[in-house]
């Protein structure tokens, strides 16, 4: 029984916070997650009880911590649906869109060749692209956007070709909230000979990811979006990509032998790929993430996410002065302005009720112009969000006043 009043119970974060000596409402979780104290526990062991590097070293508190690592990559691999060995743990989803982008782009691009994403796109799928693009001269085409501001399968059909090399696109929008169908999209681009890179950022802290079952290519995430640590996240690839791709980082950890003669062999994928001392507190802390996810069930999640949205719409779609623009979202992404507000002069009001938003362009800088505004303000719910807190929220979006009370209040 998914009971939201419990599992707030676990989050310090949740325990009577104050902002603006107003209870904090917390609707940022599409930038990062607060953590539960089983996960703050975690971290802290790393420090207490656990340090020593791994994969350097023949003594038992070192091989403890291998096996914590050996053991979290499964624990991921189960969650994600892929083999361990297909994770690679990274600093999180914008070094491992970066890895693929020069890793896996920059070695088998060639001028002429295509890249493919749209516009919604967060700076982390756009900006490593572009550095591809003018290193390699391949040229950038974008799916369009439906009249919702979805990408569809249709769309996709309308601008692949022989030419396209790769497609990297979120599988939820951190904007507009809207999901794809994964296992679609992968269909229609290895008919023409494409890899399908997924931007799982917004989408595996949210809904279940089966990255075989959907026959994904190579996928992204961080932890601390989903309850676990900044600083540690993943790609998960197929074993063969990944034993294509090159190494971004190269260092100890990564390589068989090296020698004078400037020759490197590397290690196989995954290690291949994690040179230097991992961050260990981090995947220690990311385990016990994914475990207290699983425990909860990200179906549940989705669910409760969905609700909230549903929620806030039926209460917002009567409200005159709030443009939404994401009215069907598929998760907890609520984007608006209010009329005629600088979304950041609204956010700044809530900011004086106790109330946590994002405003501005939120990293997805070129979707201006299907927006027709260059600033929104985003809530963002999670597992932890209460009807309540989007009850508070609309009440000041309605009731609020403007951003001179929040200033002279
Ligand atoms: N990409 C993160 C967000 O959407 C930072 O807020």
């Amino acid at each position: 029984m998914y009971d939201v009043y419990e599992i707030r119970k676990l989050f310090p974060m949740l325990n009577n916070k104050k902002m603006q000596g107003k209870p904090l409402v917390y609707l940022d979780n599409a930038s990062t997650t607060f953590k539960p104290q089983s996960v703050i526990d975690a971290v802290e062991s790393y420090y207490t009880d656990l340090t020593a590097n791994s994969h350097r070293g023949d003594y038992d508190l070192l091989y403890k911590m291998d096996c914590l690592v050996e053991e979290t990559r499964k624990t991921i691999a189960n969650f994600v649906h892929c083999q361990p060995k297909e994770v690679v743990f990274t600093s999180g989803d914008t070094m491992s869109l970066n890895l693929i982008a020069w890793g896996y782009g920059h070695k088998f691009l060639h001028k002429g060749d295509e890249i493919i994403l749209d516009v919604a796109e967060h700076a982390s799928n756009i900006l490593p692209w572009f550095e591809i693009a003018h290193l390699t001269g391949a040229t950038i085409k974008y799916l369009p956007l439906d009249e919702e501001g979805r990408i569809t399968v249709e769309g996709l059909k309308q601008v692949i070709s022989s030419k396209t090399k790769i497609v990297s696109l979120a599988t939820t929008m951190n904007v507009l909230g809207y999901s794809i169908d994964a296992k679609e999209f992968a269909k229609v681009c290895h008919q023409y000979g494409a890899i399908l890179v997924c931007d799982g950022a917004q989408s595996v802290p949210h809904r279940p990811t089966d990255f075989a079952g959907d026959d994904i290519d190579l996928l992204t995430f961080s932890g601390h979006k989903m309850c676990g640590p900044t600083g540690i996240g993943c790609l998960i690839g197929k074993y063969e990509i990944l034993q294509s791709m090159n190494p971004f980082l190269v260092g100890g950890g990564m390589n068989v032998d090296f020698g004078i003669d400037l020759n490197m062999e590397p290690l196989p994928a995954p290690a291949k790929f994690e040179a230097g001392t991992l961050n260990l507190a981090g995947i220690v802390g990311l385990k016990k993430a994914v475990e207290f996810l699983q425990e909860i069930d990200v179906e549940n999640i989705e669910k409760h996410d969905q609700e909230l949205f549903a929620y806030a719409m039926s209460k917002l779609e009567k409200v005159d002065d709030i443009i939404i623009y994401n009215k069907s979202a598929d998760g907890g992404i609520l984007t608006f302005n209010k009329k005629g507000i600088f979304s950041q002069d609204e956010a700044t009001l809530l900011n004086s009720k106790g109330i946590a938003v994002r405003s501005g362009q939120h990293c997805a800088k070129i979707l201006d112009e299907f927006l027709n505004t260059n600033a929104t303000v985003r809530a963002s719910f999670y597992l932890y969000t209460t009807k309540e807190e989007v009850d508070a929220l609309i009440d000041a979006l309605i009731n609020g006043g403007d951003i001179l009370d929040a200033y002279f209040n």
